[in-house]
């Protein structure tokens, strides 16, 4: 391992920990705090401290040259998986978009802004999935990683 990626699994060893620490006192404060929308909210954070802790756990077990191939038939379950999953959350985008602009309530607006956003990364990260599995009978394993990556909600628009 390169000194950069060493340093990586440092931090992500030590991240995975953390993480799960922060996502107990959020969700403890959540716990005493009554107020339905601050509830939720920090409710809402703990789980995505939870969620950085898995992909930690990931990014480690990478690391520690956990690789498997995708199967022919994994790449199925996948594809079958996710296309009930990608319309029932374009379904839930378009519900929470009229909701937005219906709703005045600051506070029930953050709310339906929260989970509008978790959507549509749900969404675009699962069609660029099922988008790579469509395309090609066989996905060489790099090409699909590759494929993820340039379409992923983190790294800009298709192709950049
Ligand atoms: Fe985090
Ligand atoms: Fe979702």
């Amino acid at each position: 391992m390169d000194e950069k990626l060493k340093k990586l699994y440092e931090i992500a060893s030590k991240g995975v920990e953390e993480e799960k620490k922060y996502a107990e006192r959020l969700r403890s404060l959540a716990n005493r705090i009554k107020h339905p929308v601050l509830q939720a909210l920090f409710k809402a954070i703990a789980h995505d401290s939870e969620k950085h802790s898995f992909i930690l756990e990931a990014i480690k077990k990478y690391l520690e040259q956990e690789r498997p191939l995708l199967s022919k038939e994994e790449l199925e379950e996948i594809k079958k998986e996710i296309s009930e999953h990608i319309r029932e959350e374009a379904e839930a985008i378009r519900e929470l978009n009229e909701l937005r602009s219906e709703v005045d309530l600051p506070q029930l607006k953050l709310l339906i802004e929260a989970m509008l956003n978790d959507e549509r990364i749900h969404h675009e990260l699962l069609v660029s999935i099922q988008r790579i599995i469509a395309e090609k009978e066989t996905v060489e394993e790099d090409d699909f990683w590759d494929y993820i990556w340039k379409h992923s909600p983190w790294h800009g628009t298709p192709g950049g």
